[in-house]
């Protein structure tokens, strides 16, 4: 496995429609063990394909794994999810806010309204169909990730963006509403000390 680099804003492959997979092979393989690599060095929770400078339709998804994200996020967390060519097939009406980042957008967050829930299909690395429930902080990953696909950002859907380093415009979130999608950790981090808790 090795590490890849990370593709940042204002790289085209970021901003094009991402191509569907279509042969299941070594070489996809060896891609999604490579990005579930850099994903986790970065750190990150999400990755997608573009941010690898691979414009086909494959993200990978793992929320943490240690006792409060086990705590908040039960079974899910520290799961490996790896879909290729996913879709949302079913939302919520339910939207909550949430503070975002993006390891392509270093430095910066921001907030995004999201569906609460999502369902997401798509297929395995072996190409067999699968469907995931995700909730909550999880769904909010997926719809970040899928948007990759599409050449869309989280500073497109934002209310607000912001420097990481810096506190919120409109002050610090209530905790409830400080869950974060990041693909970014260390932004995040360094932004926690001003206005949410560390997930
Ligand atoms: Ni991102």
């Amino acid at each position: 496995m090795s590490k890849l680099d990370i593709t940042i804003l204002g790289e085209p492959v970021l901003r094009q429609k991402a191509r569907r997979v279509r042969e299941f092979d070594g070489k996809l393989h060896q891609l999604l063990d490579d990005m579930r690599e850099t994903m986790l060095d970065a750190p990150g929770v999400g990755l997608a394909a573009p941010q690898v400078d691979v414009s086909q339709r494959i993200i990978v998804v793992r929320l943490p794994d240690d006792e409060e994200s086990v705590k908040e996020h039960g079974d899910q967390a520290g799961v490996l999810y790896e879909v290729i060519n996913p879709e949302i097939a079913r939302v919520s009406p339910e939207m909550i806010d949430g503070i975002e980042g993006c390891l392509s957008i270093p430095g910066y967050i921001g907030r995004v309204d999201r569906h609460v829930s999502v369902s997401v299909r798509g297929q395995d690395r072996h190409g067999k169909m699968m469907r995931i429930q995700a909730n909550n902080w999880l769904a909010r990953v997926f719809q970040h990730e899928i948007d990759h696909l599409d050449g869309v950002l989280y500073i497109d859907r934002a209310s607000e963006v912001w420097k990481a380093t810096e506190p919120p415009p409109d002050g610090p979130l209530p905790l409830e509403q400080a869950e974060a999608s990041l693909d970014a950790g260390p932004a995040f981090a360094q932004a926690d000390d001003h206005s949410s808790r560390e997930t």
